[in-house]
């Protein structure tokens, strides 16, 4: 602990060491923090005392440090989500992925460069289920400071963070969820911002409220940090012109809709041309792409979080009207949801990475739940029936427990995993017919085992998957992330991946680039991505509970032939297990 001690308030230090780089640096003490929501008290673990935690603002090329203080009574690690991590896999974050978690009343420096990206991203914890109330905006701006976005510089910047809120301690839901083999409870609210507004109980003073004035443009920096529920997210009154997704520019895409998954951000310009005469809610409920039958659609918080959008200087009838409210979609709306995904275009500045037109590793990846052996410290399972577990091409990954992928690989030790990740799914069979589900025949397709498997690949190896959804136990629309890298996204469909179709529709123009791909419900997605950062990178279902369930693999990316291509040697304060 001693090395983070010297550091105890919040700092933001600005260290000039070159005219156009900076070393931004702040101390997140993570610890118990009592909040009231939903006319109850509950204590929850959050940064600094903050709920969402701190916003960290970098520009590009910045050296990022955030000392992490462990307060809290859990095992912690910190996720840059999105962040490259360009030779420094170490301060990724992703607990027995890149590192042993932090015990309580222990430290360990976060220390990265962020180079080559510009955007919204964000950070959160990445064990357990902490990050539920372990979360923040991560910003960079262009470099220099010129603010050259390639769009007409906003008059303000406004993140936008939706959450989700349970009435219930989060750990102790998990660890039930964990000892049935089942899915944790639906939550009690969303929230902006932290706050779930008024349609809630005792929640109308709790309320996230913008101001804005009238003509001028505001840019949302929109990141969905809730646990398991993609959303729909409106203002009433006014569209939005999207510029970027998961901090990678976009030609510009106007919609009155945003549909966000967790863990993607999009960045909606938004003019205040409104009548300045009322205010407006904006507003966020859940999309809920699984299919009614078979087998049943498992319930779901069906609840609307609301903030308002108010005019400065107010027109006096603004103050005795209703705030207008945007009609929402249904929970239900595969069209909107997409029609916004699949709408948005890179947009290719000069020097920018573009997609790989030579494939060196084509993989076809199945994903989705299924069911495998109670594990012995799963009491209360069923064990004629088995626990839920979700898998990737059939394996259901296993987290490690003694030492850190990266850590095993650095070190060439053997025993922690095996590089024999499949580039196919055991079985090819009609992926996406729900019959699957109802036809006893087919019932041993649902079996899953665990492992923890990595798929190695050559440095700058340029890496294919066909990403499929299966029908087992219901079709889902599932966001994909892979850490470490951007990946374009060249097209998707619903049903069963076909090549010869497939390839005809193929982007390879202007593809959107991002980090996390919302795979089509019932469907399938294909993306690229040039494996050029060296280290072990994990690949998971941003939704929470399939994480856990192992909707997961990793890719082991090799080192290149030089130093500048080969991962250094951990930090010296490295967390041990
Ligand atoms: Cu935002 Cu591995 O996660």
């Amino acid at each position: 602990m001693a090395q983070c001690v010297p550091i105890l308030v919040f700092v933001v230090a600005f260290l000039r060491f070159m005219a156009d780089a900076a070393v931004v640096e702040h101390t997140f003490r993570v610890g118990n923090l009592t909040v009231r929501r939903l006319c109850e008290n509950r204590v929850i673990t959050a940064v600094n005392g903050r709920l969402p935690g701190p916003t960290i603002e970098v520009h590009e090329g910045d050296t990022l440090v955030v000392h992490l203080i462990n307060d809290s009574p859990y095992n912690l690690t910190i996720h840059w989500h999105g962040i490259f991590q360009l030779l420094s896999g170490w301060a990724d974050g992703p607990s027995m992925i890149t590192q042993c978690p932090i015990q309580p009343r222990n430290c360990y420096a976060y220390r990265f460069n962020i180079t080559g990206q510009e955007g919204t991203l964000w950070w959160h914890a990445h064990s357990s289920v902490l990050r539920a109330t372990v979360y923040g905006a991560l910003i960079i701006r262009p470099r220099n400071g010129t603010e050259a976005f390639p769009f007409s510089k906003p008059d303000k910047e406004v993140p936008i963070l939706l959450g989700e809120w349970w009435n219930d301690d989060i750990v102790d839901m998990d660890s039930q969820a964990f000892l049935t083999g089942g899915a944790p409870g639906d939550s009690d609210a969303y929230t902006i911002n932290g706050k779930p507004g008024d349609l809630y109980r005792c929640s109308s003073n709790q309320m996230y409220k913008l101001e804005v004035e009238q003509g001028k443009s505001y840019l949302l920096r929109i990141i969905n940090a809730a646990l398991s529920k993609e959303l729909f997210f409106k203002v009433a009154g006014h569209s939005f012109t999207v510029v970027a997704v998961d901090a990678s520019y976009t030609k510009p895409y106007e919609t009155d809709v945003v549909v966000i998954a967790p863990g993607q951000t999009a960045d909606a310009l938004m003019v205040a041309d409104a009548p300045p005469a009322a205010s407006y809610y904006m507003a966020a409920l859940p999309y809920i792409s699984t299919a009614p039958s078979p087998p049943p659609r498992p319930s779901f918080d069906n609840t609307t979080t609301r903030g308002i959008v108010r005019y400065e200087p107010a027109m006096p009838s603004a103050a005795s009207s209703r705030p207008v409210m945007p009609a929402m979609p249904s929970f239900f709306d595969n069209d909107v949801a997409h029609r916004f995904f699949t709408s948005l275009t890179g947009l290719l500045r000069p020097g920018d990475p573009t997609v790989p037109l030579h494939v060196d590793e084509h993989m076809v990846v199945t994903f989705g739940l299924g069911v495998a052996a109670c594990e012995a410290s799963q009491l209360l399972c069923n064990r004629s029936r088995g626990a839920t577990a979700a898998s990737m091409n059939n394996v259901s990954f296993q987290f490690p427990t003694k030492k850190s992928l990266l850590e095993a690989h650095f070190r060439g030790e053997k025993g922690i995993y095996t590089s024999d990740f499949p580039d196919t799914p055991p079985v090819f069979f009609d992926f996406t017919n729900p019959a699957v589900n109802v036809n006893p025949a087919l019932q041993s397709l649902w079996f899953t085992t665990k492992g923890t498997k990595v798929k190695k690949v050559k440095y700058n190896a340029a890496v294919e998957m066909v990403l499929q959804n299966t029908a087992i136990l219901g079709i889902e629309n599932h966001p994909l992330h892979l850490h470490g890298f951007n990946f374009f996204v060249l097209a998707q469909g619903f049903g069963n991946y076909n090549a010869t179709s497939a390839v005809k529709s193929y982007n390879l123009a202007d593809p959107p680039a991002r980090n996390t791909i919302a795979v089509p419900t019932g469907g399938w997605a294909v993306i690229r991505f040039t494996a050029n950062n060296p280290g072990v990178w994990i690949m998971h279902c941003h939704l929470d509970a399939h994480l856990s369930s192992g909707l997961a693999m990793a890719f082991e990316v090799e080192n290149g032939s030089t130093p500048e291509t080969t991962l250094p040697p951990p930090p010296p304060d490295y967390p041990r297990c």
